[in-house]
């Protein structure tokens, strides 16, 4: 029951539509049995300054940042956490009692906890990250803070990877497709295989011994995955780090460990309800 005390969280972006953060972030209120409840709201590119401006007078008790915003209410928000800070980007934002919101990222310590969650550590392993978007710069972060050897940036755009391998200091390197033989973590965090059958790169280079994690959920048996299956490496699918990501953000908010099962749950019903 939705009353007068509900609390309401939201996402902002654009588009929002086909988002699954509603499904997966009211699975993880209800889990908990908490009074809040979480939607989506279309926000067009220019407006995230008026956007936080409106969760202020709303009192909105939390919000989710997507595209086109994510850079933009990192400049507006009052503070920014180490891994928002470094990435100029926010996706979560944080209500302080004191009237200050703070910008926080939780997308690349929710892919080390999906990675955790599958029982891969990221403690003195090597990794090869392909691509050099927000999603890969988070991942290279995040990585980098929880503890990775070396961390490989293997991107088409050379100048991007430099840029991305940055973020891990001096355990951070620029490489080719043919490095990725020789590290223990390969992850693909570019948007090829979204909705089809393209490889990020030629899986030939894969080995036995690795893991390899796509960030790509849907299908959730990318081609990428099933190649590595082939190989006989260990997999790791992308709708873990969707759904830790969303996770972290309910911490920030309410302080709780909401169900990641029911989560998961949630965004695969959602998932499974577009594809007929
Ligand atoms: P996001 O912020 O969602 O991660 P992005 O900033 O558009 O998305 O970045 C997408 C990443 O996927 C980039 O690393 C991009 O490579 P470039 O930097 O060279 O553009 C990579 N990417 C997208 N399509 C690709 C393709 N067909 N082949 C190789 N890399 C691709």
């Amino acid at each position: 029951m939705i009353t007068g005390a509900t609390r309401v969280a939201a996402l902002i972006g654009s588009p929002v539509r086909h988002s699954l953060s509603p499904a997966m972030h009211n699975a993880g209120f209800q889990s908990l049995g908490l009074d809040w409840v979480y939607t989506a709201f279309h926000v067009h590119e220019g407006d995230a300054q008026r956007a936080l401006d409106a969760m202020r007078v709303l009192g909105l008790g939390g919000m989710s940042v997507t595209m086109p915003h994510k850079q933009a209410v990192a400049e507006a928000v009052d503070l920014l956490d180490p891994a928002a800070a470094a990435l100029h980007s926010v996706n979560t934002v944080v209500p302080h009692t004191d009237g200050r919101l703070l910008g926080h990222n939780t997308d690349g310590d929710g892919f080390v906890a999906s990675l955790a969650a599958a029982g891969v550590q990221v403690v003195g392993r090597s990794f090869g990250i392909v691509g050099a978007g927000g999603a890969a710069r988070a991942i290279v972060d995040a990585v980098a803070r929880a503890g990775a050897a070396q961390v490989v940036v293997v991107n088409r755009t050379a100048e991007r990877a430099h840029e991305a391998a940055a973020l891990a200091g001096a355990c951070g390197r620029v490489g080719s497709v043919a490095d990725l033989g020789s590290v223990e973590v390969v992850v693909n965090a570019t948007s090829v295989g979204m909705g089809s059958q393209e490889l990020p790169f030629d899986p030939r280079v894969l080995r036995r011994d690795q893991v390899v994690a796509d960030i790509v959920y849907h299908p959730r048996r990318t081609a990428l995955l099933a190649e590595a299956a082939v190989v006989g490496a260990a997999t790791v699918d992308g709708l873990g780090m969707l759904v830790h990501q969303a996770a972290l953000q309910q911490r920030l908010w309410t302080g709780r460990d909401p169900d990641i099962a029911a989560m998961a749950q949630a965004a695969e019903r959602e998932l499974a309800a577009r594809r007929q």
